[in-house]
């Protein structure tokens, strides 16, 4: 099993390069299959997310050439099932996007329900009630959700409740519908605009993305194209934690700045200092970390993705903070790990209380998701003492080389290799 070794208490001093977003590289993989051409996707981040869903993609009769680490070409005209079987489709939440795609593509689809990290029910209703207001019928056999329609035509649809996976799969499911599809209380997330320009590139006509009302007017044919993802809000935001978290000066390049600014807004509460560029932001800390409250909500808010690597902070704070989880259930599992590094927290529901304490301390932890296990890194860095952190591949869905990045500005971070598991081997998503 490999896991993160880090030295704690070195400050992280220089520069880190952004990649490109995750979710929306998760999104734009699968919404190719509606294309009527070759695309060339740039910017990828060269995550396991990522290879998956392209695997997903040759599986169904793709042809995806790498150009380089970050470029690759997909070529969807050799689809020809709207069927995805694949055991590695269970396991990676994102294959719920083949559903919209499919359907758009096909007029029917038939997808394993999705797995992912798991933090509280993650229900698809919304999803489901997009893909029948545009006239299909879901319907779930022996644990594959099936679609099928014989036209699909546009339609309104209020989401219940703000979802960023329900607007991306009635967006893919719409772009070559009959008529208008109106996407009210939509997501705003930067990942939901960068999947409209790149449908809209594809010649599709998608309106009113990172609003809360999109539209969507139906073409009849999707091109090729050539398309840049956008940096990766989360993974920058993780970064700027990191340098904030160790009292140094990191300059964080290849980024949008806009997308970060409830990330900034938090940091600087805490203490850290941030200085704005064009595609650029550079944090320090001098001072003590302060106490503060957050909450997480939808974009434009504080990002549920980013709560537990800006909570890690507040376990050093000078006092109590309070960390109400907006989005997700059960997003405080990482709690526990915390706490073996002498963190005093107390859960309740979606409510954390943090009292900080002098200082962690080195231990051995384990990442029980994503975001949680680059929250454990970011302990292990302001941690006195050695502090080894497992399951690290659910980090490394979601982080391109992360141990690269932080040995780049000074971290003490080996990455120690070691069997595989089986469960290693089974979730990828
Ligand atoms: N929800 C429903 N019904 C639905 C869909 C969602 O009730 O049909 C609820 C969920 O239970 C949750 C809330 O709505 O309480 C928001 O869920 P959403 O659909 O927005 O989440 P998602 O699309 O499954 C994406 C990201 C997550 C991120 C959330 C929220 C991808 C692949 N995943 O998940 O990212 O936490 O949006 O921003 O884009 C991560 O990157 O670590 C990650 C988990």
């Amino acid at each position: 099993m490999d896991k993160f070794q880090i030295r704690g208490g070195n400050r992280l001093f220089g520069e880190i390069s952004i990649g490109g977003a995750k979710n929306a590289a998760v999104a734009i993989i699968p919404a190719t299959i509606l294309a009527g051409d070759v695309c060339r996707l740039e910017n990828l981040p060269n995550i396991s997310d990522v290879s998956v869903i392209s695997r997903i993609l040759v599986e169904m009769g793709a042809k995806v050439t790498r150009i380089n680490k970050n470029t690759v070409e997909i070529d969807p005209r050799g689809i020809n099932t709207s069927v995805a079987e694949y055991d590695i489709v269970k396991s990676m939440r994102a294959s719920y996007y083949l559903l919209g795609a499919l359907l758009g593509r096909f007029n029917r689809a038939k997808v394993p329900m999705p797995g992912g990290c798991y933090f509280g029910v993650r229900p698809i209703d919304q999803h489901l009630k997009g893909f029948e207001a545009l006239g299909a019928t879901a319907t779930v056999e022996n644990g594959m959700i099936c679609l099928e329609t014989d036209n699909l035509a546009g339609s309104n649809i209020y989401l219940d409740v703000v979802s960023v996976g329900a607007t991306i799969n009635i967006m893919l499911a719409a772009v070559k519908a009959k008529g208008v599809t109106v996407i009210e209380n939509a997501a705003r997330e930067p990942h939901i605009v960068d999947l409209a320009n790149f449908l809209n590139s594809l010649g599709a006509d998608v309106r009113g993305a990172g609003t809360n009302v999109i539209k969507v007017y139906g073409v009849e044919q999707l091109h090729g194209a050539t398309y840049s993802i956008i940096p990766d809000q989360i993974e920058a935001g993780t970064y700027m934690a990191a340098a904030a978290a160790s009292g140094g000066d990191v300059l964080i390049t290849n980024v949008t700045p806009k997308h970060l600014q409830s990330i900034t807004a938090k940091l600087v509460e805490m203490g850290a200092e941030v200085i704005e560029g064009d595609d650029s932001v550079r944090v320090r800390r001098e001072r003590p970390i302060r106490r503060c409250n957050m909450k997480t909500m939808p974009h434009p808010g504080l990002p549920t993705d980013m709560q537990p690597q800006l909570a890690v902070l507040l376990s050093v704070a000078d006092g109590t903070s309070v960390v109400t989880e907006g989005v997700w259930d059960n997003r405080f599992q990482y709690v526990d790990e915390l706490r073996k590094m002498g963190a005093e927290v107390s859960v309740d529901g979606k409510v954390a209380v943090f009292q900080g304490v002098p200082t962690l301390k080195g231990a051995p932890v384990r990442a029980t998701d994503l975001r949680a296990g680059a929250a454990m890194v970011i302990a292990a860095l302001m941690a006195d003492g050695v502090t080894e952190v497992e399951d690290i591949h659910y980090i490394e869905r979601g982080y391109e080389d992360i141990v690269g990045k932080l040995a780049g500005v000074g971290a003490d971070i080996h990455r120690i290799s070691g069997a595989p598991t089986d469960q290693e081997e089974k979730i990828t998503g």
